[in-house]
């Protein structure tokens, strides 16, 4: 695998790779088997893989967890090696914000203040800004994201069609744990008594969903039982919500194309979980 710390360097690279196909995976590093699923995946659409990991500050709140992320270079290589990745661009914070950023993609509000913008204002700002980037350095034909961060999804697929940028984006599936937990860099911040309730958040959302396959069309209430469920738990729910699939706006009773999605705090740990209906 080729390492590309400059933007230079990636440049000169994807000038090489000519008319190849090239798809890119954008992470955030602190590799799993939910970031390697997607760079397998990759490998569908494409003749060079290539993956990213830059630990965006944008994209972090004032207070959230950037500085703690876990940073885990030597192992996110040697995972990427084994999966076949062909390049990886990781570059430092001042080769992506040589000055502090001022040109910003901005997300409409309908999309990006809800959810998960609602309780990180800021955040798909932020997250949009640096894809964009990427992209215009990695120049790929393909890239993907995963279901896991299914909001964020939305924003990307809408922000490629709006700015339209030639570059199929895929969604790929959640990879979880054997008891249902959706893998996440953060599940490392669980103490071993949270990481044993974590699943709890994948339960809730899977009675919400055969709830609805079942005919139940009384989302509202759907929504505040899962909340409930949470709460008589220990966690701290933020949101358990059914909504659209396409543009996770609120659907109407007997609406198809569904995902209910939630969002909760363990202790101090914030995790996020969808399913589609
Ligand atoms: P990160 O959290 O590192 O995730 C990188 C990619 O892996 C995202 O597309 C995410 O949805 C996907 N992913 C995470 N957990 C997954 C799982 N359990 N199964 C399948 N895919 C999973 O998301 C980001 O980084 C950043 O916001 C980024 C897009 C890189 C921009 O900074």
């Amino acid at each position: 695998m080729q390492v590309h710390a400059t933007i230079a360097d990636v440049r000169a690279a994807r000038t090489a790779m000519g008319v190849q196909r090239v798809a890119v995976v954008p992470t955030m590093g602190n590799l799993h088997a939910g970031h390697i699923s997607l760079m397998r995946q990759a490998r569908e659409y494409a003749d060079v893989v290539m993956a990213t990991i830059f630990v965006n500050r944008l994209q972090f709140r004032p207070g959230e967890d950037f500085e703690k992320y876990p940073r885990t270079f030597a192992a996110d290589c040697a995972q990427l090696e084994a999966a076949g990745v062909d390049h990886l661009f990781a570059p430092v914070e001042a080769e992506m914000y040589p000055q502090p950023q001022t040109y910003y993609v901005e997300p409409p509000p309908e999309q990006a203040d809800i959810l998960d913008g609602e309780f990180r204002p800021g955040h798909f700002r932020g997250m949009a800004t640096v894809v964009l980037k990427l992209l215009q350095i990695t120049q790929p034909d393909t890239a993907l994201f995963g279901k896991k961060d299914y909001q964020q999804l939305m924003v990307i697929r809408n922000m490629v069609a709006d700015f339209n940028l030639p570059i199929q984006i895929i969604g790929g599936e959640t990879v979880r744990a054997e008891d249902g937990l959706a893998l996440s860099s953060r599940n490392g911040y669980l103490s071993t008594a949270e990481r044993i309730e974590a699943p709890r958040l994948f339960q809730v959302i899977t009675k919400v969903a055969a709830a609805v396959r079942a005919g139940n069309l009384d989302y509202k209430q759907l929504e505040q039982e899962a909340m409930v469920q949470l709460q008589v738990h220990g966690w701290l729910p933020e949101y358990v919500a059914l909504r659209k699939k396409l543009d996770l706006q609120c659907a109407p009773a007997h609406d198809s194309g569904l995902v209910v999605l939630a969002a909760a705090r363990l202790g101090s740990t914030r995790l996020i979980d969808n399913l589609e209906v």
